[in-house]
């Protein structure tokens, strides 16, 4: 009789250990006095142990096994796979390796817009309508930021010399007299992404805009 109590108050005592300070008291384990008026409970302690922890779930017995520096691990371990199986994704289906634009690739155009809003929305606008009166001059002499869905004669440029327009800025390309606010997006954009610019671009082209770049293309060739 001794020893079954003893026994009951050291697995009574393992377990608090084992859950002090993270699992707050079970609303079920607080004294019911009818029962303890009837003697089936001892005076001085609450309900009997459970002998399964309250939390129950595997996760949570997995948890209080490991320890903290465990948790710690496998939250680290958890953290690595999921950006490892992000980026594979995000390489998969942004295309990072792409070397050329195609307008009628979803991805690829949806990449565009978004980096499109991030860095060129500020000048180009959010439409892509450039700035008002954008054929005209400013004062300065410079030209404001022109249409890019378009409306403006950017068609007359290939792909290719779109590209290097965005990459190396307006400048390279203009008279040594002329300021071309055109930034250059060198450090900013990695290739594919300028790929997929022009093929956000491109996408809100009219079909005569697409046409006229072809043929403007062949003809430089
Ligand atoms: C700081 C403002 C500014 C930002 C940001 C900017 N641009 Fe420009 N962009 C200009 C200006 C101004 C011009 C016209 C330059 C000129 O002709 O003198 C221009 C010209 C261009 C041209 C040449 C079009 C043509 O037909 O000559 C392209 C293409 C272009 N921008 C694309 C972009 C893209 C794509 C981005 C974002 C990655 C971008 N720009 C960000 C100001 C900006």
């Amino acid at each position: 009789m001794r020893d079954a109590e003893s026994a009951r108050r050291d697995r009574r005592a393992r377990l608090e250990r084992r859950l002090s300070g993270r699992i707050p008291k079970a609303p079920g384990r607080t004294l019911d006095p009818s029962r303890r008026l009837r003697g089936l409970v001892d005076t001085e302690e609450d309900a009997p142990p459970a002998d399964i922890p309250p939390r129950g779930a595997f996760a949570g017995s997995l948890a209080s096994r490991l320890g903290p520096k465990g948790r710690f691990l496998m939250a680290a371990v958890f953290i690595g796979v999921v950006i490892t199986v992000g980026d594979l994704f995000w390489e998969r289906y942004t295309n990072q390796t792409a070397i050329s634009a195609d307008h009628t690739n979803a991805a690829q155009v949806g990449l565009g817009h978004t980096l499109y809003d991030q860095h060129c929305a500020y000048c180009h606008g959010l439409n892509l309508a450039g700035k008002p009166d954008w054929d005209g001059d400013y004062p300065n002499g410079n030209r404001p930021a022109l249409p890019l869905d378009g409306t403006a004669p950017t068609w007359r440029l290939g792909d290719r010399d779109l590209f290097d327009v965005i990459k190396y800025g307006g400048q390279p390309f203009s008279p040594p007299t002329y300021i071309n606010d055109m930034p250059a997006f060198e450090t900013e954009l990695a290739d594919a992404d300028i790929w997929a610019v022009i093929a956000f671009m491109k996408s809100r082209w009219p079909q005569d805009a697409l046409t006229r770049q072809k043929e403007a293309t062949a003809e430089s060739q």
